[in-house]
């Protein structure tokens, strides 16, 4: 039995990406995401804030990195979303974490996070229900020690934070639980031959 729940953000997982930008007075600028997304294989598409110190300073330099939070640095990343660099301009310093810029972009590369999206702003996307920034990925950089096989990023190693919308929470990513475009191989295999029979 389904209970109505009304309206509410019930898309889950989310992902938890840490923005970081320079801003005018190369300063960098952090905040907490959950709410963006890859939109294309070299693209993200994030629904910030315009107001946000972090949006301003993309805004400017036309440059930002996207990081993805993990637990081992969950108390920083939770901090990010906490406090502006609207009303701390040295919100990044003072959280004693470091940054290098990017060989790619104009954009900081936090050396905390282990994997980083290195993105140039490609385009603001405004309409009467989005506001998003969205970036072409020049370079991902990762931490050696979560490559797996192959030197591919290996998500059993990440330990990558998940925000749940439900709970305000953070959860860690799980075990492996199939292979997408593999786990569904057998009832397209079985569907197909029906179909095949049915006509
Ligand atoms: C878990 C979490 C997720 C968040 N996701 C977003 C988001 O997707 N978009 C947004 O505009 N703000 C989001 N925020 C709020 C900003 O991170 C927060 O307002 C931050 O202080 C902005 O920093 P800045 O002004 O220094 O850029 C989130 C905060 C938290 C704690």
């Amino acid at each position: 039995m389904k209970k109505e729940m009304g309206v509410l953000s019930a898309v889950f997982p989310m992902p938890v990406l840490i923005v970081a930008a320079y801003d005018e007075n190369g300063t960098v600028q952090a905040m907490n995401a959950a709410w963006g997304n890859q939109c294309q294989e070299d693209a993200v598409a994030l629904f910030i804030d315009k107001d946000h110190a972090t949006t301003k300073a993309i805004r400017k330099t036309k440059a930002f990195s996207v990081s993805l939070a993990d637990l081992p640095n969950i108390e920083a990343a939770d901090y990010f979303g906490i406090v502006s660099g609207n009303s701390v301009p040295e919100k990044f310093a003072l959280s004693g974490l470091h940054a290098e810029k990017s060989r790619f972009v104009n954009a900081p590369v936090i050396a905390e996070f282990p994997v980083t999206m290195e993105c140039e702003l490609a385009e603001i996307v405004e309409t009467p229900h989005m506001y998003a920034i969205v970036g072409t990925i020049k370079n991902v950089s990762a931490e050696e020690s979560v490559l797996g096989t192959g030197g591919k990023i290996d998500p059993g190693k990440l330990r990558a934070l998940i925000f749940d919308p439900f709970g305000h929470a953070y959860y860690e990513t799980g075990p492996l639980a199939g292979k997408a475009w593999g786990s569904g191989k057998e009832m397209a295999k079985t569907v197909r031959e029906k179909s095949r029979k049915s006509v």
